[in-house]
């Protein structure tokens, strides 16, 4: 009997100095697409996958990503005083006691974010999300691999296909054999390869379900690519100890955490939106001279 996935962990302890000034004083989780903070997307999939609990690894400067998750008072007093609807504050409520935080002192990696998550997450599976890459499916990203993780068990990533000129930015799979269902077994993992060297063009995309064995290979993980402790080199060391799978998403991701594709997200789900896509198309029309 597989143990159910219950805890997610979102490290939101980066730096985000790609977006600088902009995450001087705001963390990068929280630059909104249109109206929703990019955690409010990832905390959205969560729940639909049947998440019960959320475990922020914040860091100095993140404490409005926990505000954002709590009631506000004074803000709901005076919407009420005034007639206003407060259903929009509705995906911001969290059943009490389900959001716990932790602290990353020093953003030394996701490896070593996740890794101090440890004692929250305990002996169970558990999920991986990261905000800044932003997942759009029905069903969502996670739920997807929620449904495969009830087929095969084990270690499973989320993986899309990219140019090969982009694979050197992300962690990239060496592919096994090809299962059902969008399956693949993952026989290798590389951080960051150097351009000619990578074992293929499947790039891990942000959503993880890992066994929590992974937090042991972590505790003694030394500095990896960039300087940093990564998830990928604990992860590699995994395969071959435990099944390890990678989900092709069926879904759009876009990669919040670089101006391009913060820019290409907030236009497609504009240009989605029953409220105000036609007025965005004539719009971008307009500006594009068509
Ligand atoms: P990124 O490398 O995309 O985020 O990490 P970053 O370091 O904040 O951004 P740049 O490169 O400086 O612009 C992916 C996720 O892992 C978290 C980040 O907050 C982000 O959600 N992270 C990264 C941590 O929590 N701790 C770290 O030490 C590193």
């Amino acid at each position: 009997m597989k143990k159910p996935i219950r805890k997610a962990v979102f490290p939101v302890a980066g730096l985000g100095t790609r977006f600088l000034p902009a995450t001087k004083a705001i963390p990068k989780e929280m630059l909104p697409i249109i109206d929703r903070p990019l955690i409010q997307y990832a905390v959205d999939e969560a729940r639909e996958a049947g998440i019960e609990q959320l475990i922020f690894v914040t860091g100095r400067g993140k404490t409005s990503i926990v505000e954002h998750f709590d009631t506000a008072f004074e803000l709901e007093a005076t919407m009420q005083g005034r007639g206003k609807n407060l259903d929009v504050l509705a995906p911001t409520r969290i059943q009490p006691g389900n959001l716990v935080t932790v602290r990353q002192q020093v953003p030394m990696g996701l490896g070593h974010a996740i890794w101090c998550a440890r004692a929250i997450v305990g002996d169970e599976p558990f999920a991986i999300f990261l905000p800044d890459e932003l997942m759009i499916g029905r069903p969502g990203c996670m739920a997807q691999m929620v449904e495969a993780y009830n087929e095969v068990g084990g270690n499973l990533i989320s993986v899309l296909e990219v140019p090969e000129e982009e694979v050197s930015s992300y962690g990239v799979i060496a592919p096994g054999k090809r299962l059902e269902h969008d399956l693949t077994e993952v026989v290798g993992l590389v951080e960051k390869p150097r351009r000619g060297e990578a074992p293929s063009n499947l790039i891990i995309s942000g959503r993880y379900i890992l066994q929590p064995e992974v937090m042991r290979t972590l505790e003694s993980q030394g500095a990896g690519a960039g300087g940093e402790i990564q998830l990928t080199d604990a992860m590699a060391k995994m395969i071959g100890t435990q099944p390890f799978h990678a989900v092709t998403f069926a879904g759009r991701r876009f990669d919040c955490g670089n101006h391009l594709g913060f820019v290409e997200a907030t236009l497609a789900l504009a240009l989605e939106r029953p409220d105000m896509g036609d007025d965005v198309r004539a719009m971008a029309r307009r500006l594009l001279d068509l």
